[in-house]
């Protein structure tokens, strides 16, 4: 089962076994994971699963698709060239070590 590394707002570090297929998001909410209020359940509608892609990760993720790139731009926190949306982000067993930092708000 892959594993993802979720960086919260303080600084701790929680890593989950992910089953692949599962978004980030969807992961991290499930565990209890601070630094993320996913709003709308993955729709694509709220920008609050916001999160920072760490290095050398963002190279290895699908780019973003436009409807992402749009709700990008209502990110709470800095966006940043490593920002992407959790919900968007699909575990595969490629993925095994991903590492997200969330950040400080997400409204
Ligand atoms: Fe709402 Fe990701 S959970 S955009």
């Amino acid at each position: 089962m892959p594993r993802v590394t979720c960086i919260e707002p303080d600084g701790h570090t929680r890593t989950l076994s992910v089953d692949a297929g599962s978004s980030v998001m969807r992961a991290a909410v499930a565990a209890g994971v601070d630094g993320i209020e996913a709003q709308c359940g993955g729709l694509l509608a709220c920008a609050t699963c916001h999160c920072y892609v760490q290095p050398p990760w963002l190279d290895r993720l699908p780019p973003p698709s436009d409807d992402e790139n749009v709700m990008l731009g209502n990110v709470a926190a800095e966006r940043r060239p490593n920002s992407r949306l959790s919900c968007q982000l699909i575990v595969t067993p490629a993925l095994d070590g991903l590492t997200v930092q969330f950040p400080e708000r997400q409204s």
